[in-house]
């Protein structure tokens, strides 16, 4: 039997679906994988593995492997290991990640780097695929490619063996090194390249504020309008170098509605979803700031709910039923809404590997699935716009949906599709022949997820609530026609909080009436590192622009209290680094962080505003939090090298936890006297050892 070791390293489960789906297809060829996951090291061992090696591995955080690597990373990465340790191994490797983040795929390059350094060669080229443009176009090519270099590995070990080798170990490693070039490169080399157009307008997308403003893509809109009207016949499959269809699995019977004890909600109070009171809101920005941002507080005293300073929590949030109207009326679906839905997987069509969707209860009404289940909003994959061609009958229209999808329509689609942000209601109204089945949408329309967001309070100041803080995210849409949307998540708490909503003088502890409040879900996240040290004598430093100030307002209102109930103790020092716009407009948290510098608790206060003349006792001739580090970089150094200190940041990972990490780089490097790259080492054992942690979101 051609016996392969499969390796896969996940954090949401994407990675052991595709490694599954190897598994299962290698079986069908005579292959056998021997799959474990990457953390289950006890079960194989690279040293002296000699059958080939498939790894498949997922990007989390800002470019790092995900947590069931962590182990694999380090053992790979010791020193004293010598250049030829894997230099037996064949391996092929699958990077899974999204080139809306920085650092695209790096948990896979990561890997492929050190099994290089190592040793080991590749038998078969190494696939990036793209969660952006949908991970399959590189997914599905690499796996078909897979099958013939095995194979050729296989064929190449044999005729080495017939002619008197032995199989391959560290002392026989002349295997084929010209690696097998599969399609799926065309496929990959293509996003690559899109990439890097990307990134020159980063600047001018992605970021909800900047999609606001962007006048570019009004322009980029209105040339929309006469590519959908062009003519010609539809392009051949053939001449789309994509893969075919997969055909739709599902089958879907719409039942007479359920009598209201018989249907599920979508959402149940249970063991961990609560249901809560909105206790109250305050704006905490001006009316003339570039964003709103709005802080909450929740009642959870009547829940076992608990969050403590740093932790994130869930808001379980519902489509717009504006939305979901426009969306049941353009199906036709309207009168049907209350009808509940029943699924099942079409016998005849029945696509390995394919499951039904667990994210659609049983047993609920179409209305209610469309508002709590799916991400309705979602910018529809190149899959669903190939499968939106078959249910299109305008020949135009069917033509642009496969240019659209093509390989060869990938800036298009970029432009046109991915940074408008068009979702599956505003694509309906550009092609109005286009009729998909249900089916097809409840295939293809991801699981509504439910929105993360960090904890802004001490249960220990303020007890028996917990506060949350967001920006209310808003952007220009232009199809069919030109309208502000606000986010799924914050816009839909905006509108909740309205009758509540307070001026930021309020933001102080005051009790106010629930009977009458607003209710959400919350649900807690799996707990995090991103915590206060054990011992408070330890000094720290926060950065947080922005709503990135969030946890360390919690961590403020806890070592208050703790400094509080032990006069006697000894607290270490406790540095913040915040960073907003304006002064006057969005110094989020200011009275309170003036109290809290006021009071001792934080030591010292360093803000910056990014876009104010520079004046004032709190305003140092620095434009971002990263500048301020800079001014104070000799402080920044001695508790980070010195005093054992941590240093937390919280906010934007796709600019400001990046420039943040690199001005870290130059600081230890200056200070520390040391070249770069051992600065870096200092830092990647300083986040080993969760001293440098952080909470950031893209
Ligand atoms: P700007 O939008 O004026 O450029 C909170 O959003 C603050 O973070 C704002 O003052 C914003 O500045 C700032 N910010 C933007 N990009 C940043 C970066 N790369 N590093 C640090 N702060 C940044």
């Amino acid at each position: 039997m051609r016996r392969f070791l499969l390796l896969y390293a996940t954090q949401q489960g994407q990675a052991k679906a595709i490694a599954e789906e190897i598994c299962e297809q290698a079986a069908a060829r005579g292959f056998s994988a021997d799959l474990h996951c990457i953390s289950e090291s006890h079960k194989y061992n690279l040293k002296t593995e000699t059958a080939p090696l498939v790894v498949v591995v997922s990007t989390t955080g800002t470019g790092d492997p995900p947590d069931t690597a962590r182990k694999f990373v380090k053992e790979i990465q010791d020193k004293t290991l010598p250049a030829d340790f894997l230099a037996h191994l064949r391996y092929g490797l699958l990077g899974l990640g999204d080139s809306e983040y920085t650092y695209f795929c790096n948990g896979g390059k990561i890997i492929d780097r050190r099994l290089q350094e190592l040793g080991a060669r590749h038998f078969y080229d190494t696939g990036h695929a793209d969660d952006c443009v949908g991970l399959e176009l590189v997914v599905e090519p690499w796996i078909d490619g897979l099958w013939a270099a095995l194979t050729k590995h296989f064929m190449s070990r044999r005729g080495k063996e017939d002619m008197g080798g032995a199989p391959a170990t560290a002392a026989h490693t002349s295997l084929r090194t010209d690696p097998v070039k599969p399609e799926v490169l065309h496929v990959e080399s293509q996003i690559e390249l899109l990439r890097l157009d990307d990134s020159e307008g980063r600047g001018s997308q992605a970021s909800e504020q900047d999609t606001a403003n962007s006048d570019q893509t009004g322009a980029l809109v209105e040339d929309f309008e006469p590519s959908l009207t062009c003519s010609g016949p539809p392009l051949s499959q053939a001449s789309l170098s994509i893969p075919a269809l997969p055909p739709g699995y599902l089958q879907v019977c719409l039942q007479e509605p359920l009598a209201q004890e018989e249907s599920q909600a979508c959402v149940t109070s249970g063991d961990s979803v609560f249901q809560v009171p909105i206790s109250k809101a305050v704006q905490l920005t001006m009316n003339d700031a570039v964003k709103t941002t709005l802080l909450l507080e929740l009642d959870i005293s009547k829940t076992a709910f608990s969050c403590r300073p740093g932790d994130a929590f869930h808001v379980v949030c519902p489509n717009s039923d504006m939305e979901v109207q426009s969306l049941l009326q353009r199906l036709q679906l309207m009168d049907r809404r209350e009808h509940h839905v029943l699924l099942e997987m079409k016998a005849d069509t029945r696509k390995k590997g394919a499951a039904l969707p667990q994210h659609i209860p049983e047993r609920s009404s179409l209305q209610s699935i469309l508002t709590w289940c799916l991400e309705i909003r979602a910018v529809p994959k190149k899959a669903f716009l190939r499968a939106l061609v078959d249910c299109t009958s305008d020949g135009a229209q069917k033509r642009r949906l496969q240019e659209l999808c093509s390989k060869q329509g990938a800036a298009d689609y970029n432009r046109f599709v991915r940074d408008a942000r068009v979702s599956l209601v505003d694509l309906l109204h550009a092609f109005p022949t286009c009729r998909p089945p249900l089916s097809l949408l409840l295939e293809h329309l991801p699981k509504l997820q439910p929105r993360p967001y960090s904890c802004a309070s001490s249960s220990l100041f303020h007890p028996g609530k917990l506060h949350f803080v967001f920006n209310i995210v808003e952007f220009l849409s232009y199809t069919p026609a030109v309208v502000l949307r606000k986010g799924v998540c914050t816009g839909w708490l905006a509108t909740l909080a309205a009758s509540l909503l307070q001026p930021a003088a309020h933001v102080s502890p005051a009790d106010s009436g629930t009977a009458l409040a607003p209710q959400i879900f919350i649900s807690p996240r799996a707990t995090n590192s991103f915590r206060l040290p054990d011992d408070p004598a330890v000094p720290v430093i926060m950065v947080g622009p922005g709503t990135g100030v969030a946890p360390f307002i919690g961590f403020l209102q806890h070592r208050e209290k703790l400094q509080e109930q032990h006069p006697d103790r000894i607290f270490g020092a406790m540095w913040l680094f915040f960073g907003c716009r304006h002064k006057d407009r969005d110094y989020l948290f200011r009275d309170e962080l003036r109290r809290f510098l006021k009071h001792g608790v934080l030591t010292h206060l360093k803000v910056s505003f990014s876009r104010d003349a520079p004046v004032g006792e709190e305003t140092a001739p620095a434009k971002y939090v990263q500048d301020n580090l800079r001014l104070h970089a000799k402080q920044v150094a001695r508790i980070l090298l010195q005093e054992n200190g941590s240093i937390y940041v919280c906010g934007d990972a796709k600019n400001m936890a990046k420039d943040v990490n690199d001005t870290l780089v130059e600081i230890i490097s200056k200070e520390a006297g040391v070249e770069k790259l051992e600065a870096m080492k200092t830092l990647a054992a300083l986040k080993e050892e969760k001293r440098y942690l952080q909470d950031i979101w893209s």
